[in-house]
């Protein structure tokens, strides 16, 4: 069995500590795609961690972490990652699967981002400069180098390959860059790895599945960056969706059980791209400042705004999910008024359905308004000690999406945390 968490709306909806929280229930924790891109934070014992490619289970003894073959690899990083995880004495030798089929990447797939995004100028993605996309264009041009290479005797001429590709690629962009202030590092990370279990990953978890185990499969980013249903071409370079656990564990699709969707109770972004509910003033302000919104990766200030019920609606739609969970909500309290974009005037015409462009000028969201209230809600454990006017602005919400909201987040911490 396979239970999947991720994110409904432009990522760090929290599913980081969600993952902390519900890892207890299961015996794996396996990320399925995205990279170092992502920022997932977690809060116990008065600690914070953040992390990027190694799965939120890592910190609970008795669970298995896979690294999934659909996730794509910075040696560099995830050493950095596993050093630090160990300060805290969790046993990574033990519990941490990386998948042979796993792409890596290269000290030149980051520089290209760069290069690339200097490029567009003002039409960049406002990516995180981590190397995913070039990366993920490798692997679907079929020229990348797997995790599974790094054992191979003949890597090093392999990397000489990709690297040449890469070379002109970076001088027919005009970029300046020094390759050996990066090859070093790459190198020394490369030789760290081999002391993990590098696996097949997808023999492994299915045979975890035939033996009972529970699996939870944890996305990165959210369904709003999707390569195929995000608001392209501002989105990430993966499917983000639950079909991406499929293709980025090897597991099929009827295996898979409960999807947990996560969702913020506003909505925040961060980089370029189309956000209809977007307050760039004091609203805007207040919610970035009370919600501590700034990037767990690049500690870039998030774009932030009200909750949008058709995206959120077209994200449950495309995910089937069947549990929702609800964070930051104890970020709201203080408000006045909290509103909620439950449909867009497009041209006239009132729809809530996700345009081609979600980009085009004419998208007005149209407003629900509530009564917000002043309680802290941090302290609160269960739900029906939740303030009335809390319960009447989520109640809305769940009427509205038709799926049942279980898991109401009321802090950073694990313990701040209602199971309704
Ligand atoms: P992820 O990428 O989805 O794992 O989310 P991030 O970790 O990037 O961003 C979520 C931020 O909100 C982190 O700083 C979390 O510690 C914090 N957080 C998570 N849930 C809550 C919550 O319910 N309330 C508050 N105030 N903070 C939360
Ligand atoms: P987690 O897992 C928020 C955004 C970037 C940029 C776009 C493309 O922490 O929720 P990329 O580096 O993937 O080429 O950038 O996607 N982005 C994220 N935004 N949370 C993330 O991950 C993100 N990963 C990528 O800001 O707009
Ligand atoms: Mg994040």
């Amino acid at each position: 069995m396979v239970d999947v968490v991720l994110g409904l709306q432009w990522g760090d909806e929290g599913k980081g500590k969600i993952v902390d929280v519900l890892t207890p229930r299961y015996d794996v924790v396996a990320r399925f795609q995205g990279g170092p891109n992502a920022g997932h934070s977690l809060e116990f014992g008065g600690n914070k961690y953040v992390l990027n490619t190694i799965p939120s289970g890592i910190f609970h003894e008795h669970c298995i972490n896979i690294i999934g073959n659909g996730v794509v690899v910075d040696p560099v990083q995830l050493k950095k990652e596993i050093e630090k995880a160990m300060t805290t004495g969790v046993d990574i030798k033990k519990n941490l699967y990386i998948s042979e089929k796993a792409h890596v990447i290269l000290p030149t797939h980051r520089l290209v981002d760069a290069a690339s995004e200097a490029h567009k100028g003002e039409h960049k993605v406002g990516s995180t400069l981590r190397g995913i996309s070039p990366t993920y264009q490798d692997k679907i041009g079929r020229s990348g180098l797997r995790i599974g290479d790094l054992l191979d005797p003949n890597f090093n001429e392999k990397y000489a390959q990709v690297v040449a590709n890469h070379k002109k690629l970076l001088d027919s962009f005009n970029y300046e860059y020094n390759l050996s202030d990066h090859e070093p590092a790459f190198f020394e990370a490369v030789e760290f790895l081999k002391q993990f279990k590098i696996i097949n990953s997808e023999y492994y978890v299915n045979s975890l599945i035939k033996e009972g185990k529970k699996v939870l499969a944890e996305g990165a980013q959210g369904t709003l960056l999707d390569i195929d249903f995000g608001s392209y071409p501002f989105v990430t370079s993966s499917n983000t969706i639950t079909g991406g656990a499929c293709s980025g564990l090897g597991i099929a699709p009827q295996h898979i059980n409960k999807v947990y969707g996560i969702f913020k109770a506003y909505c925040t972004r961060v980089g370029n791209g189309p956000f209809p509910t977007e307050q760039e003033n004091e609203t805007g302000e207040k919610l970035r400042k009370l919600g501590h919104e700034f990037g767990a990766t690049t500690g870039r200030p998030r774009r932030t705004g009200w909750l949008d019920l058709p995206t959120l609606k077209y994200a449950i739609m495309l995910n089937g999910v069947t549990d929702l969970i609800c964070t930051k909500s104890d970020v709201l309290s203080g408000f006045e008024e909290v509103l909620v974009c439950d449909g867009y005037d497009m041209n006239g015409k009132t729809t809530s359905e996700i345009p081609f462009d979600l980009s085009r000028k004419d998208i007005l969201p149209l407003y629900r308004s509530f009564a917000g209230w002043t309680e802290d809600l941090t302290k609160i454990r269960n739900y029906q000690d939740l303030p009335a006017t809390f319960k009447t602005y989520m109640d809305y919400v769940e009427a509205q999406i038709g799926v049942p909201v279980n898991v109401i987040s009321v802090g950073p911490d694990r313990e701040e945390t209602i199971m309704k």
